[in-house]
């Protein structure tokens, strides 16, 4: 089969089901014979998946907001570098569990750091690649929170942040959503799994045979 290559990302709030989601298209799409892989953010490289380490684990203070937003454009300058420019040049489909949205929403909007300076550290990390298609899945974020702490992990470094980090959260990445409204599709994530997937299908589909 022949393909073009595809940027899609991931991206909303803790326990908003993304990774779900993400996990359910790269099957289906591997089964219909398209080249297709999967990574995340922060994590994809050897080097990244220690940086997420520090990033994701341990008390929710524990790193300014600057350090942070540093950390996060290390971990993906390298995973752009090594594995994410290396798949669309092969013409591969790249599903990524989250990418520089989440940074803009986190440790801009949320994190009150300057939303220009975000967008420039963003830029520098990922060189001239961008998203495609980008699906932002929306829930209240008491209700995500309780989600995800559900999940019986230990990377709960953001989910432990107060509620109104995470409303903040939200807010920005309905704004990113509006400010990008070709590559941007907000889903809600509190309706039926199979629902979105389909969804989630048809736009991809649409994407992949423009
Ligand atoms: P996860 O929820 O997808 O496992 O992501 C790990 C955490 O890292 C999540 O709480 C969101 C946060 N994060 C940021 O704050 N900024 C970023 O740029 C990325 C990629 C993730």
């Amino acid at each position: 089969m022949t393909q073009n290559s595809l940027l899609i990302t991931f991206e909303g709030g803790e326990g908003s089901g993304k990774t779900t989601q993400s996990q359910i298209l790269y099957n289906t799409l591997k089964e219909k014979g398209f080249e297709v892989i999967k990574t995340r953010e922060p994590g994809g490289t050897k080097f990244a998946e220690i940086i997420r380490e520090i990033l994701v684990q341990g008390e929710s203070n524990k790193i300014s907001n600057i350090s942070e937003l540093l950390l996060f454009a290390a971990a993906r300058a390298d995973h752009v570098q090594k594995v994410i420019k290396e798949c669309l040049k092969d013409n591969k489909i790249v599903i990524c569990d989250r990418f520089t949205d989440s940074t803009l929403a986190y440790q801009g909007y949320a994190g009150n750091l300057d939303l220009d300076l975000v967008k420039e550290v963003n830029r520098i990390s990922i060189g001239e690649i961008s998203p495609d298609l980008t699906f932002i899945f929306d829930i209240d974020p008491t209700l995500g929170i309780e989600r995800a702490l559900g999940e019986n992990n230990k990377e709960t470094r953001f989910e432990e942040k107060d509620i109104m980090y995470h409303k903040k959260i939200r807010d920005g990445y309905m704004d990113i959503a509006r400010d990008n409204p070709d590559r941007c599709v907000v889903i809600n994530g509190t309706i039926d799994i199979e629902q979105i997937s389909k969804k989630i299908l048809e736009l991809t589909l649409d994407k992949i045979n423009e």
